[in-house]
């Protein structure tokens, strides 16, 4: 068994550095390279397969199901694709995928849960969002999920992303939310007490994201958002779990509320723009 496949307990105690955001890559001095990558994706691939980041993974699951609009047969890019958890959505969606990351790592693990899963994409390679190796108005859908925020001109891979989009293809766009204020309260209590997580690149507001999006020729269409509740609030399960012994059959159905809650955040205004990422669907205009 390799430590990416060893479950990790649910009494595991929390390690005073580990990260508690998905965005959170370095210490956040410098925008973060591949090698930042790399050892991010070999840090928390094993916690993103343990059994208490279940609810976690579910939360991510139904999100896609309820959100995104991927058709059979598609050509679809995943464009920073991390570990691959979206690649493997659409894939099972019957899309063709094509997935590329600058980070070694990321690949590999992507490679690994595209197989894990048994389905097969077109490709899966190491490319930039900055200067993608594919042709104008390749893809009828263009995913980039967590990356601009990343990005030191996030711009300049907006407008690469629309450039391989076709005319009247689809747009997904996930970005860390200026809005959510109480997660960065809770950021803010968690840096006091030297818990992480240590900085983002940039937090985009809604309308920051959707005039980008307007600049590059493309229409928001829909929004929603992810992660309505900040660690700690107490239904956040996966929090319960590292820092309690409270038994499974207890924290279970909390699991259920935690994603019910979720769920309804995420569509209904004006919870679903105070979550921690806000995810932008916009179609490229002829
Ligand atoms: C926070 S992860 C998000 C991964 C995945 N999209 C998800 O939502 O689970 C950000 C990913 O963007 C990748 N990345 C960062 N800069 C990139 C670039 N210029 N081109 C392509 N990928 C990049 C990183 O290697 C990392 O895998």
């Amino acid at each position: 068994m390799t430590s990416v496949d060893k479950p990790v307990s649910h009494l595991t105690p929390v390690r005073p550095s580990a990260p508690f955001s998905t965005s959170v890559v370095n210490g956040g001095e410098k925008p973060p390279d591949s090698a930042d990558w790399d050892d991010y994706a070999q840090r928390t691939a094993a916690r993103k397969k343990a059994p208490d980041w279940a609810v976690l993974r579910e939360a991510r699951a139904s999100h896609y199901r309820d959100f995104f609009r991927i058709q059979p047969g598609e050509r679809v890019l995943d464009a920073g694709c991390g570990h691959g958890e979206y690649t493997v959505f659409a894939l099972r969606d019957g899309a063709r995928v094509w997935a590329i990351d600058t980070s070694k790592a990321m690949i590999a693990h992507t490679r690994r849960s595209i197989r894990e899963a048994g389905v097969r994409a077109e490709a899966v390679s190491e490319q930039s969002v900055l200067d993608i190796q594919y042709p104008a108005n390749y893809f009828d859908v263009v995913m980039n999920l967590s990356v601009l925020e990343t990005l030191n001109d996030p711009a300049a891979a907006l407008r690469e992303l629309v450039r391989i989009l076709r005319p009247g293809g689809q747009l997904y766009l996930d970005v860390c939310n200026a809005v959510a204020i109480h997660w960065h309260a809770c950021f803010r209590v968690m840096q006091f007490l030297r818990m992480g997580p240590a900085g983002h690149m940039r937090y985009f507001t809604p309308a920051e994201l959707k005039t980008m999006v307007r600049k590059t020729g493309c229409r928001p269409i829909e929004d929603s958002g992810m992660h309505f509740c900040p660690p700690f609030s107490g239904i956040y399960t996966a929090d319960l779990r590292r820092f309690t012994i409270l038994p499974e059959s207890l924290i279970r159905p909390l699991d259920r509320l935690y994603l019910a809650v979720e769920r309804q955040a995420r569509r209904h205004w004006p919870t679903r723009l105070l979550c921690h990422h806000y995810i932008l669907r916009a179609v490229k205009q002829s």
